[in-house]
């Protein structure tokens, strides 16, 4: 022997995530500093942006994460994009794909690898109010509870299984902007732990159907007192 134990199990890897943003990028801010904080053990190998000006861009780069931005309008057609941005993803090396605020819907062929590997978060409790505006039409319809969600993504916008919610009631007197500012902070908590319990190997799509520690969720998990707890 020279002194290695060679008994000792193999530490896995961390899991290899890039994400996807087009905006602001306060969820990536969330997981970037989960992971700097010691409670996000993978590795953040990307993350692009269809808008070069995209403030998600900037907090990556300050984290030492690899960017890409690429301009959909130098495409002939959302396809071409779509498969150009996923292959560059794919080559990053990344085993997981966060959609943090990608405002695009993906081309289906473009997306077809990546099933059961990509996540996106999204502000409703789906499967209400896919797509824009979540916030005004869950006060439109009277809603007393609001939430957000994040889902496995297919083609369909926002309508890929749902892995977990974060719920928060709808109070008196809440607009747009007190729900959005009440939303987020919990978004941030939703998507940590999502990811993280992705990356403990917790979480699979198989078969169209969620798996959580082995077992066929029935009902999307949901965020309670800081822990993805069964519905
Ligand atoms: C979030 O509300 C997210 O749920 C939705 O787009 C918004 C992105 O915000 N998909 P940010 O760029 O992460 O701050």
């Amino acid at each position: 022997m020279n002194g290695v134990d060679r008994s000792a199990p193999a530490k896995a890897a961390p899991l290899r995530v890039a994400a996807l943003a087009s905006g602001r990028g306060s969820n990536l801010a969330a997981l970037l500093a989960a992971h700097e904080r010691g409670d996000l053990p993978v590795d953040f190998v990307l993350v692009a942006s269809d808008r070069a000006d995209a403030a998600a861009l900037g907090i990556a780069s300050a984290a030492g994460v690899p960017t890409l931005a690429l301009n959909p309008r130098n495409y002939p057609r959302r396809r071409a994009f779509d498969l150009d941005l996923f292959e560059r993803v794919a080559a990053s090396g990344a085993q997981l794909l966060v959609l943090a605020g990608f405002m695009r819907v993906i081309d289906a062929r473009a997306l077809q690898p990546w099933l059961g590997r990509a996540i996106n978060i999204h502000p409703s409790l789906l499967p209400k109010y896919p797509g824009l505006h979540t916030h005004r039409r869950a006060l439109e319809a009277g809603d007393r509870e609001h939430g957000a969600s994040v889902h496995y993504v297919t083609a369909e916008l926002d309508g890929g299984p749902v892995i977990a919610q974060v719920r928060m009631p709808i109070e008196p007197g809440d607009d747009e902007q007190t729900l959005a500012q009440r939303l987020l902070p919990l978004e941030h908590q939703l998507l940590v732990g999502t990811v993280a319990a992705i990356a403990a190997g917790r979480l699979a799509l198989r078969d169209g159907g969620i798996l959580h520690d082995g077992q066929g969720l029935t009902a999307p998990l949901q965020w309670r007192d800081g822990a993805l707890q069964a519905g």
